[in-house]
């Protein structure tokens, strides 16, 4: 693709712009063997849920980054050097576009980090989005999508949100349609995992039991009819995810925590993409908020967060005061 710089018009924003993505949940993941680029095909469905990242993009003398924690969110892992994701897609958006100019980002992290919902995505999404307002090049969702599918897989989900089934390496996206908003529980790990790490796990796992044809099954048909009737019961019976058992291999509190939220009220619970947050869905917004509180005193209330979906993938934030329609 290429995207050209228009030239400054006199409305042109002369501070910085906000913009925030989702943190994602994978309903169905499907994992296939290992390619011979070191990545895994993938059959996924993902859905956007309301934990956000907001990121800031100032023009600056060079490119640089500062991060702020949303609430509780533990932001100590997050790499501020040029291998943050976030910086690397400001940089990545000024080569394709021949900008020549910096930013500075500054981002408020809401999603765990290391934490399996595509927190550093979500940045990367909001930091592309961001750049692309401030200098104006309007390179379109596509154009966007194609230079995060460089950054990461999970990048072109961040732009598009809502719920979407993801081919490939989970870059490939086709829209699925949903008819209700479901509700959410997350409960965070006491430490991260390595995505890596877990593909790695579930390599070693698979190779003893042999290798699913992703897709192959039945189990995204089940989904998508699930979330087309808008039927929280039937999409928690069709949820799965097949790095599970990878994932409680590396991380061995992963199946209490399972058990925990099936016993106080979840209709289902699975690993959150590749762990460690474990995503339990309930009934409706007013029972998620009971679930949360019944889990309160057994898992540490700091550890909760309840969200909806679908929601939409990384826009813009009007700044405070904005004129409708202005
Ligand atoms: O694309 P992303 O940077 O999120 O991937 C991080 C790592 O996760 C990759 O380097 C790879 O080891 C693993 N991965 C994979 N197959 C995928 C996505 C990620 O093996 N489809």
């Amino acid at each position: 693709m290429s995207v050209s710089p228009s030239a400054p018009s006199p409305g042109a924003p002369a501070a910085g712009v906000t913009a925030r993505a989702p943190a994602k949940v994978n309903l169905l993941l499907q994992v296939g063997p290992r390619r011979s680029d070191g990545f895994h095909d993938l059959v996924t469905v993902f859905q956007a849920v309301s934990l956000f990242e907001e990121v800031t993009a100032t023009p600056a003398e060079e490119f640089g980054i500062s991060v702020e924690a949303v609430g509780e969110t533990d932001v100590s892992g997050v790499p501020l050097d040029g291998s943050n994701l976030a910086l690397r897609a400001a940089r990545a958006l000024a080569r394709e576009a021949g900008i020549t100019d910096a930013v500075h980002l500054h981002v408020r992290k809401e999603i765990p980090v290391a934490g399996g919902m595509a927190g550093g995505s979500a940045d990367a999404a909001a930091a592309l989005v961001a750049c692309d307002a401030l200098w104006q090049l309007r390179s379109g969702l596509d154009g966007l999508a194609e230079i995060g599918a460089t950054l990461g897989s999970d990048v072109p989900f961040g732009l598009h949100g809502r719920t979407a089934v993801g081919t490939g390496r989970g870059e490939r996206l086709a829209p699925v349609l949903t008819t209700a908003t479901f509700a959410w529980v997350f409960v965070l790990a006491t430490s991260g995992l390595s995505t890596p790490a877990v593909f790695a796990e579930c390599d070693r796992l698979r190779e003893v039991e042999g290798w699913a044809d992703p897709g192959s099954d039945g189990r995204l048909e089940a989904v998508e009819l699930a979330l087309r009737g808008g039927d929280p019961q039937a999409l928690g019976r069709a949820l799965s995810n097949d790095m599970t058992q990878a994932a409680c291999a590396l991380n061995a509190e992963l199946l209490g925590t399972l058990d925990t939220g099936r016993r106080a009220g979840a209709i289902a619970g699975i690993v959150s993409g590749s762990g460690p947050t474990v995503a339990l869905l309930a009934p409706s917004e007013a029972a998620a908020r009971r679930l949360a509180q019944n889990l309160a005193p057994l898992v540490g209330a700091h550890r909760l967060r309840t969200a909806t979906g679908p929601v939409p993938g990384a826009r813009v934030l009007e700044p405070v005061g904005t004129p409708k329609g202005s």
